[in-house]
C-alpha cells in the first residue's frame, strides 16, 4: 500500500519558493463530486493586502508570513443555480442536502490538493481559522449568494520538518459494523501518549494530554462561529 499519507504533517512555514499552483488547481477538480454537481469553486489569493485582510480574520501565523499559496475553498451552488429556469423551485439546491454537498466537494477537493502536493514534496495546512468572520471573508471575496467560504488551504515548499501527531489508539475510532465501546484505560494511555507529544515540542512545547484539550476546547472563544446558521440563510440556504 502506498504509504505516503502516513507521513501527513501540518506545515505552517514555507520557503521563499513558487510552486505549480496550476497543477494543483486541476487537482481540485478531478476530485469526486457528490451527485456530479461540482459545488465548490476554489480562489486563489494573490494580493497581499487580500491576504493581510484573511490573516487577520484567521489569527494564524501561518498567514503572517508571505509564503506558500493561498487557496479559500467555497461551497457553491450559486452556478448551478444559474442555469435553472426562472421561478424553479430551487430547494433540491438550497437545501442540507445541498449544503453538505457542497462541503464534501469542497473539504474533499481541499484534501486531495493537499495530498497531492504532498506526494510531490510540498505540504501545508488546512485552515478552518477563515470561519472566524464568515461575512467578512464573504464581502472580501465578493461572494455571491449561494455560496459559502468553507476552508483555507495553504501549501508550499516545506520550511519545517515537525513531528507527527499521535492519533488515537484505533480501537477507539475504528470498529466493525457497530459503535465502538468506549475504553478509558486505552483513553488513558493516550492521553500520556500526547502529553509526552507536547512535552517533547522543543520551542513549541506545552502541557496538554488529549482530555485536558477537549476541556479546554468546551471554553474555547469560537468569535463569530455562532453566527454561521445565520449567515448561510442570509446566503441563500435554507436550513431548518
Ligand atoms: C477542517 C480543518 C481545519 C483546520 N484549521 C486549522 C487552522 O485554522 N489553523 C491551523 O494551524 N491548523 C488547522 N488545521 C490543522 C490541524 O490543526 C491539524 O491537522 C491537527 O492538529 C493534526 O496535526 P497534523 O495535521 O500535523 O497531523 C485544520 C485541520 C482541519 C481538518
Amino acid at each position: 500500500m502506498d504509504t505516503h499519507a502516513l507521513q501527513h504533517r501540518s506545515i505552517r512555514r514555507f520557503k521563499p519558493v513558487a510552486i505549480d499552483y496550476r497543477a494543483l488547481e486541476t487537482v481540485a477538480q478531478a476530485t469526486s463530486s457528490s451527485e456530479f454537481l461540482q459545488s465548490f469553486t476554489m480562489i486563489r489569493v494573490t494580493t497581499p493586502r487580500l491576504r493581510a485582510a484573511i490573516a487577520a480574520i484567521s489569527g494564524s501565523q501561518v498567514l503572517a508570513q508571505p509564503n506558500g499559496e493561498l487557496f479559500i475553498f467555497v461551497v457553491d451552488t450559486a452556478r448551478a443555480i444559474r442555469l435553472t429556469a426562472a421561478g424553479s423551485d430551487l430547494h433540491t439546491l438550497t437545501n442540507w442536502n445541498a449544503f453538505l454537498a457542497g462541503a464534501f466537494d469542497a473539504t474533499l477537493a481541499a484534501q486531495n490538493v493537499l495530498v497531492s502536493a504532498e506526494r510531490a514534496g510540498l505540504g501545508g495546512v488546512l485552515l478552518g481559522s477563515i470561519l472566524n468572520d464568515p461575512q467578512q471573508m464573504i464581502d472580501l471575496l465578493r461572494l455571491p449568494r449561494y455560496t459559502f467560504p468553507l476552508l483555507g488551504l495553504i501549501v508550499g515548499v516545506p520550511a519545517e520538518a515537525p513531528a507527527a501527531k499521535p492519533r488515537l489508539p484505533q480501537s477507539l475510532v475504528v470498529s466493525e459494523n457497530a459503535y465502538p465501546a468506549p475504553d478509558d484505560a486505552a483513553m488513558a494511555r493516550y492521553d500520556d501518549v500526547v502529553a509526552a507529544y507536547y512535552a517533547g515540542r522543543g520551542d513549541a512545547a506545552r502541557q496538554s494530554s488529549f482530555t485536558s484539550l477537549v476541556q479546554r476546547h468546551l471554553g474555547a472563544d469560537q468569535k463569530h462561529r455562532d453566527e454561521i446558521g445565520q449567515i448561510l440563510r442570509q446566503q441563500g440556504f435554507v436550513l431548518d
